[in-house]
């Protein structure tokens, strides 16, 4: 039972003609959207068939939308979303600042620094800490200082690892529930100084640095997508070990794990002190931002404008941005630590996805459909099972046709599953292949959740 489940037409077409019933605001909203953004939406992920729903309100777990449905929340703001959505301490610190400072005099504030002093004392590895905008940002800045300080330029990153959409490091990702992408419009030039290893095979990252002068190689800790392929037990020690021998820095991507799968992120979990760590998401409570963290050498390659300073000049690294450090992400970012600190959210949104992977995995099981689930901490995995059985492909170029091919097949099993899922009352709004908890999910919500997916997978099998 290992081929991806098919809807056939019929079932398709009223399963989006019952969405487009229930969403006739939206779909009049999306059809003036399409006029002034390309897809009519804004990031790629939240755009699904026919047409994504627009939304009015969100609060806890909840959305919803401007045609008054109800949804359970599983996108969670890209996995951003640990305590859930429109926190009320994050709200009251917030407004709080903007009625002080609008939003972003663009000079220095107090409240940048005791964002930066709770991030420190949570992630030891991090002596300095830099704000940028957004993860992609920062992962740009961590590879910039790796090379400055090492005078190396190559990168290894391990294949269909995320590290945002930038020029430097979009390369050889998988998307979740689309399986491997490239994007068009990057130099193909530009990759003499990426390299890509496959994830828990040692002898090609060995090879790979005995082969060349890298100055880092960077993970998601977790494996892709938090999970999505793990990481076999003790690979990221290993790479720890391998990096540290050969002088190589080890950066690891924490932007959805820094503040979701434990306060410290899975540096605590796994015990790896990274040289460099990259932020995004939770680190500003809901606003944008990112930020790059290191030792005091590394971090120490950051110039100022000042010919007098020892830290002037070409030998430094530059990196700038207006919103930097601004006053609403720092203040929300601080009092999302705080809550962190105080509650159980880590904990209840670890719970509640155990309990929904388990009972996912069961209605597949009842169902006899070939569908499957798992949790990774908070991150719930879903989607067709994989072939584990058949002959091995050795061949890099077949490899890649065929992890492309099942990537086509698994983005339509998702293109499907997602106006099905919207439909109950509540429906269930979640990502390709994945979604997250928060610590705010109830039993109830995630009750709903198997009931959407049930309604959902029973369509395969009438
Ligand atoms: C592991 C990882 N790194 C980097 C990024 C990029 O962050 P941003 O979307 O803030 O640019 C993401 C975003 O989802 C991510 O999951």
């Amino acid at each position: 039972m290992s081929e991806v489940p098919q809807l056939t037409e019929e079932k398709y077409n009223r399963i989006i003609s019952s969405y487009e019933k229930k969403t006739q605001k939206s779909k009049k909203i999306y059809e003036e959207a399409k006029k002034y953004a390309s897809l009519g939406v804004h990031h790629y992920l939240v755009w699904h068939r026919p047409y994504p729903f627009f939304v009015k309100k969100a609060q806890g777990s909840r959305v919803f939308d401007v045609d008054g449905n109800e949804y359970v929340d599983l996108v969670m703001t890209m996995g951003l979303g640990i305590l859930g959505h429109n926190p009320p301490k994050v709200r009251e610190k917030t407004v709080k600042v903007i009625e002080e400072y609008g939003p972003h005099p663009g000079l220095c504030t107090e409240l940048a620094v005791e964002w930066a002093k709770k991030v420190n004392k949570l992630f030891p590895s991090c002596d300095k800490i830099k704000a940028v905008n957004s993860g992609t940002e920062a992962t740009m800045l961590a590879v910039r200082l790796a090379r400055a300080y090492t005078g190396r330029n190559k990168i290894v990153k391990f294949q269909g690892h995320y590290h945002g959409w930038n020029d430097v490091l979009f390369y050889d990702v998988f998307a979740a529930g689309s399986g491997t992408i490239f994007s068009k419009g990057i130099p193909e030039n530009h990759w003499e100084n990426i390299m890509t290893v496959p994830p828990n095979d040692m002898d090609s990252l060995e090879n790979a640095i005995k082969e060349n002068e890298i100055a880092a190689v960077i993970m998601e800790p977790l494996g892709q997508t938090t999970g999505g392929s793990p990481f076999k037990y003790g690979f990221q020690k290993e790479v720890r070990e391998l990096t540290k021998e050969n002088d190589i820095l080890l950066i690891f991507d924490e932007v959805v794990t820094g503040f979701r799968v434990a306060l410290g992120g899975a540096q605590k979990i796994l015990g790896i002190r990274p040289d460099i760590t990259i932020f995004g998401k939770g680190v500003g409570g809901g606003f944008p931002i990112g930020a790059v963290g290191g030792n005091d050498n590394i971090m120490g390659m950051l110039g100022v404008m000042d010919p007098k300073s020892d830290r002037y000049g070409p030998h430094y690294v530059i990196s700038a941005g207006t919103f930097c450090a601004n006053p609403i992400a720092m203040a929300a970012g601080i009092a999302t630590m705080e809550e962190l600190e105080k509650g159980d959210y880590i904990k209840n949104a670890n719970l509640r996805a155990e309990e929904l992977a388990q009972r996912l995995k069961e209605v597949g099981e009842d169902l006899e459909v070939n569908f499957s689930a798992n949790n990774v901490y908070s991150v719930i995995h879903f989607g067709p099972k994989r072939e584990t059985s058949g002959p091995a492909i050795t061949d890099a170029a077949q490899k890649l046709a065929a992890r492309l091919r099942r990537g086509l097949d698994e983005l339509e099993f998702n293109q499907m599953i997602r106006p099905a899922l919207l439909l109950n009352n509540p429906g269930v709004v979640i990502l390709p292949s994945h979604g997250y908890t928060s610590g705010v999910h109830t039993k109830e919500d995630i009750y709903n959740v198997i009931s959407a997916f049930e309604n959902c997978l029973r369509i395969y099998k009438e």
